[in-house]
């Protein structure tokens, strides 16, 4: 058993294009060249990008071999070293033994997993500008078995690696490419299907930590955690670090998570969470739908968050907030660092077969205030228990929303909770259609 990436059989070669920047196309394809050269005009091959490339190199002409058993890393190593020569960026690597450590993140001070330091991701990128890593629905499996078993055996002194990692980066696209068994989380973008088992351990979908300008759609994400967790550093570290995640756009997504939410805002949000719009979501058999989870410690505020049109099936809550999450890096957050939840939006919601409506918990004297839920349908299941929301700490209105709210959510007359009409930045990026041989 290796951690080297898996190519599947849906996958011939692994293609690493370049100019000055950084691409990996995964495709079926033959190329017979090795080396970095110029891409003539052929078009039989087409992918949308952010900007078009120049040059290509097929990681079968390093050596690469995807047979899921065979370490890759010097394939990888080679070719994007002679990549370098005409892109100035770019890195991989494999086997455990060959795996790169990391220090902590400096707005988390420890690792999630373990304190010490964290493993690099299989894909991991710093400082990167217009990167995109592509597929045509190719897959990369993480095999995070490996790494979930060591988890649940506690034998991990590192946090366990990511399938895709990408830090202080811009214009960073991510698109049709199939992530199973991540060994623990991915991050960003569109038409993506990620899969790994529901028992998996914190297996997150899609995490933009501290990022600004996200544009998450078109996915479909079935995971062990959260299918999206939208996060931005740890108590003190995070607050220090100060960077929050904001203006994320998150529309047309499927998730399956069992025992964790559709999105997650926190529970590490000590940068802040704000302008947050999501939109046309499904989930099926998940716990929870739109989740706000913070703690005493955070600091910070979620805010301005918008949500519409939600399409659920078998929830245990359909409205979750939780402001005792607790989990801290260490003894040393400071107790009077309390976050600031405010402007939360819910509008359109139609949910079936669900346990709970709602379960909204703030922080004891710091209460969850301007929550606004419209035009909601819940279908309470046979086995419903008598308090459908259960509402502490948390201050708002309602508007046409069944089965009846709680006292300190009352309905206020007819109106639709706000969703923002103007558009992101990132809305109007559009790809441009490249083609190489
Ligand atoms: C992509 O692959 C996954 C599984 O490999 C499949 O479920 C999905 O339908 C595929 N999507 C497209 C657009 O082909
Ligand atoms: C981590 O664990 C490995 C064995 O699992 C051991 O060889 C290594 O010394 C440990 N490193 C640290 C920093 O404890
Ligand atoms: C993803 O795949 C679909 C279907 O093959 C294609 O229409 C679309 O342009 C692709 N998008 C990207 C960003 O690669
Ligand atoms: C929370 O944030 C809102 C909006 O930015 C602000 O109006 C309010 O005063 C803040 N509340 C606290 C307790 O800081
Ligand atoms: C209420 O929500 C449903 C389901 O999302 C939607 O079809 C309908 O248009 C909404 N009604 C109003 C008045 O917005
Ligand atoms: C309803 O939800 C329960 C779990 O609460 C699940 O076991 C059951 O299969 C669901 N029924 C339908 C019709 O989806
Ligand atoms: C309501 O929520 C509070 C706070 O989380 C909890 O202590 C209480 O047990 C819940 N009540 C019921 C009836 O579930």
């Amino acid at each position: 058993m290796s951690q080297t990436m898996k190519l599947c059989p849906l996958l011939g070669n692994y293609y690493v294009i370049g100019v000055i920047s950084l691409v990996l196309i995964l495709g079926s394809l033959n190329v017979k060249e090795a080396e970095c050269r110029v891409v003539y005009g052929m078009d039989n091959i087409q992918y949308p990008a952010i900007n078009c490339r120049k040059h290509s190199a097929v990681l079968t002409d390093f050596g690469g071999v995807g047979d899921g058993k065979t370490s890759n890393t010097m394939a990888f190593r080679s070719a994007i070293s002679k990549l370098s020569q005409c892109a100035s960026d770019g890195g991989a690597q494999l086997d455990e033994s060959e795996w790169p450590q990391l220090p902590v993140l400096p707005s988390y001070g420890r690792g999630r997993d373990a304190a010490a330091g964290r493993f690099s991701s299989l894909i991991f990128g710093t400082n990167l500008a217009d990167v995109v890593i592509t597929g045509q629905n190719g897959t990369i499996d993480g095999q995070g078995s490996y790494w979930w078993d060591k988890f649940h055996k506690n034998q991990l002194n590192l946090t366990r690696p990511y399938t895709i990692e990408i830090m202080y980066s811009d214009q960073i696209q991510i698109s049709n490419l199939t992530l199973v068994n991540s060994p623990s989380c991915n991050i960003i973008i569109q038409g993506l299907t990620i899969l790994a088992p529901v028992d998996s351990p914190n297996t997150d979908g899609i995490d933009p930590d501290s990022c600004t300008n996200t544009r998450i759609e078109d996915s479909f994400i079935v995971s062990g955690d959260d299918c999206i967790a939208v996060k931005s550093g740890w108590d003190e570290y995070g607050i220090k670090f100060g960077m929050p995640t904001q203006h994320l756009v998150i529309r047309r997504i499927t998730c399956i998570s069992p025992d964790s939410a559709m999105i997650a805002l926190g529970s590490e949000m000590s940068g802040g969470i704000q302008d947050v719009r999501a939109e046309d979501l499904t989930a099926i058999n998940t716990e929870s739908a739109v989740r706000v989870k913070t703690a005493v410690g955070r600091g910070a505020y979620v805010k301005d968050i918008f949500v519409k049109g939600l399409n659920l099936n078998t929830m245990k809550y359909v409205f979750w907030m939780t402001g005792s999450y607790g989990s801290h890096p260490d003894p040393n957050f400071d107790p009077k660092a309390l976050p600031n939840i405010t402007g939360i939006n819910y509008r359109d919601v139609v949910a079936k077969n669900v346990t709970y409506s709602a379960k909204l918990e703030g922080t004891t004297n710091d209460p969850f205030t301007g929550i606004c839920i419209s035009n909601v349908s819940i279908q309470v299941s046979e086995q419903q228990k008598k308090l459908q929301w259960n509402c502490t700490d948390v201050a708002g209105v309602t508007s046409g929303v069944t089965p009846t709210t709680c006292p300190l959510l009352p309905e206020k007359g007819k109106f639709d909770c706000p969703f923002p009409t103007d558009k992101l930045p990132i809305e109007d990026v559009q790809l441009k259609t490249c083609s190489f041989i």
